[in-house]
């Protein structure tokens, strides 16, 4: 048991030691730059204001005409583009990459980036994407049984399945590198990511009940997930690593003896199986060609039992055994579309593991949460889902995108200092403080002559010394010193950006700072502004 224990303990460690020299290429990859993990793109750190297709619409390069420019119209930079398993191996061993090609020359045109996701053997937990081939082939391909029945779902411990899935996975990337990999005419890397499946899980049950499944439930917790948790015991996800201690801390036994009786093992249990799956089927792919990996996470809301949603997705919960399963993903992705949205990207931005939404809800509700995502928890990037049916020039959305889109080389630089701060405010939280450059900012929904905003969000970074500039709409800021003298409003400038270049617009006072009493954004529209503020005894 001590020699498993060891063998599990090393490859735990050698995870560590391939992702970091991953990251050593020109390609788009992940890099740690400050407090901030970035994904760098021709050397440079790029943030995706980006938006996820519809399911079908990527299948043909027809109805994807019009919709770039519409896109791009809406200052999206990037779109998350599936891309399913039977139309790229229709026929087994014959790969067909007129639509990636398509695809990839469209997003050039419209000067488009794309993420593709790869949508193979799983979608929302199914397997509709599977193609036809293996859908027919149950023998080969192995299902998922729950209550005695078979279901449209390919068993993760089907190796044939992860083998053949990965063999296509690799045929993809081996040819996105020879598309996309170096310069073609004049355009480099437009694919920054992929996306591993969509969505995985069990549903209908908490865990798989085939044969193969009931028999690895029964045996050993393998020691490289438990050596693994041991590793990192101070980081761990604290519900999990209070389920551990709860049944022993055992660095050997059975799921259940590890993990205790009910649906919580059923959960990690699968967790592991498809992490081990999936990070075998991205490490594949990152073999012919290494870029950003992650998955993506459909979230249940509280007291939800695992088989309402995909049992063994990567939730907060269980993403450590998703990490001790091997070192091909590179992040993990909650598909955000519950109300409690600050809290849920805590708890993926956390240790090590930076913040991306590759779904989350759009118009509205997504103009005010890409703040709160992109300026307090540094993310590498946003994409409400179903952008195709919401592209329009009224979309606030796009205008979000507009003002953020001008200030992401400094949002960048300020993610990386980790002097940035982003914030949603309503009627149940109308106030949030920050502490930057020796000054407490104290923001509050806006309120002018008795009226006040409904709601309000921004961002806000330091500008030089005694300066800041702020992005948003519908808060109001006052400043004081931590320490000498007091601190007043100086100079507010409404502006913009023009090629990294402030171009000053209005000189605001009287009642556009409510006579210098407030660094003021009003909620009739998004602006971007600087204040520079005085000192006095
Ligand atoms: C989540 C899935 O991942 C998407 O593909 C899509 O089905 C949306 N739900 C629909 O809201």
């Amino acid at each position: 048991m001590k020699n498993r224990t060891l063998l599990g303990l090393l490859l735990c460690l050698g995870i560590a030691v391939l992702s970091v020299g991953a990251q050593q290429n020109g390609r788009p990859h992940l890099e740690k730059r400050g407090a901030a993990t970035q994904l760098i793109v021709d050397g440079q750190p790029f943030l995706m204001l980006s938006g996820e297709l519809h399911n079908s619409s990527s299948s043909n390069l027809e109805y994807m005409k019009p919709i770039w420019p519409k896109l791009a119209a809406m200052n999206l930079n990037t779109v998350v583009t599936p891309l399913s398993w039977e139309l790229v191996e229709p026929v087994e061993g014959k790969f067909d990459f007129a639509l990636v090609d398509g695809l990839i020359d469209q997003a050039r045109q419209a000067h488009e980036r794309i993420v593709f996701l790869w949508l193979a053997s799983w979608k929302n937990g199914m397997s509709s994407y599977a193609p036809v081939w293996v859908k027919q082939d149950t023998r080969r391909f192995t299902r998922v049984v729950e209550r005695g029945n078979e279901v449209e779902i390919l068993s993760p411990l089907c190796t044939a399945a992860a083998e053949a899935d990965a063999r296509a996975f690799a045929a993809l990337m081996r040819h996105i590198k020879e598309v996309d990999g170096t310069e073609v005419d004049g355009s480099t890397h437009t694919v920054l990511m992929m996306q591993v499946e969509n969505e995985v899980g069990v549903l209908g049950d908490s865990r798989d009940r085939s044969d193969a499944a009931n028999q690895a439930f029964a045996g050993a917790v393998p020691a490289q997930l438990t050596a693994c948790l041991a590793a990192h015991r101070d980081e761990l996800y604290p519900e999990l690593r209070e389920l551990w201690d709860a049944n022993g801390a055992k660095s050997a036994g059975t799921w259940t003896e590890v993990f205790g009786e009910g649906e919580r093992a059923d959960e990690i249990f699968m967790a592991w199986q498809y992490a081990r799956y999936m990070q075998g089927v991205a490490a594949r792919g990152k073999a012919e060609y290494d870029i950003p990996m992650y998955v993506n996470t459909w979230l249940p809301s509280d007291n939800t039992p695992p088989g309402d949603y995909p049992s063994g997705g990567s939730q907060p919960r269980v993403v450590d055994v998703w990490k001790a399963a091997g070192p091909g993903l590179d992040f993990y992705s909650p598909d955000l579309y519950l109300a409690n949205f600050e809290e849920w990207c805590k708890r993926y931005h956390r240790d090590g593991n930076p913040l991306y939404m590759p779904e989350t809800r759009g118009a509205a509700a997504g103009a005010a949460n890409v703040f709160y995502a992109l300026g307090e928890e540094a993310g590498l990037g946003f994409s409400p889902f179903g952008i195709d049916s919401e592209a329009g020039d009224a979309d606030p959305l796009g205008e979000s995108y507009k003002a953020l889109a001008a200030v992401t080389p400094l949002l960048l630089e300020h993610q990386s200092a980790g002097d940035v701060h982003g914030f949603l405010l309503d009627k149940e939280r109308s106030s949030a403080d920050f502490n930057v450059n020796g000054y407490t900012l104290h923001v509050t929904l806006d309120s002018i002559f008795g009226g006040q905003a409904e709601s309000g969000f921004g961002l806000i970074m330091a500008d030089g010394k005694d300066g800041f500039l702020g992005v948003g709409k519908g808060f109001r800021v006052t400043f004081s010193a931590n320490s000498g003298p007091h601190a007043g409003i100086g100079a507010v400038e409404e502006g913009s950006f023009e090629n990294g270049k402030w171009i000053a617009g209005r000189r605001l006072n009287g009642d556009e700072d409510d006579q210098g009493g407030y660094w003021r954004f009003d909620q009739r529209q998004v602006r971007t502004q600087k204040i520079t503020l005085y000192r006095y005894e």
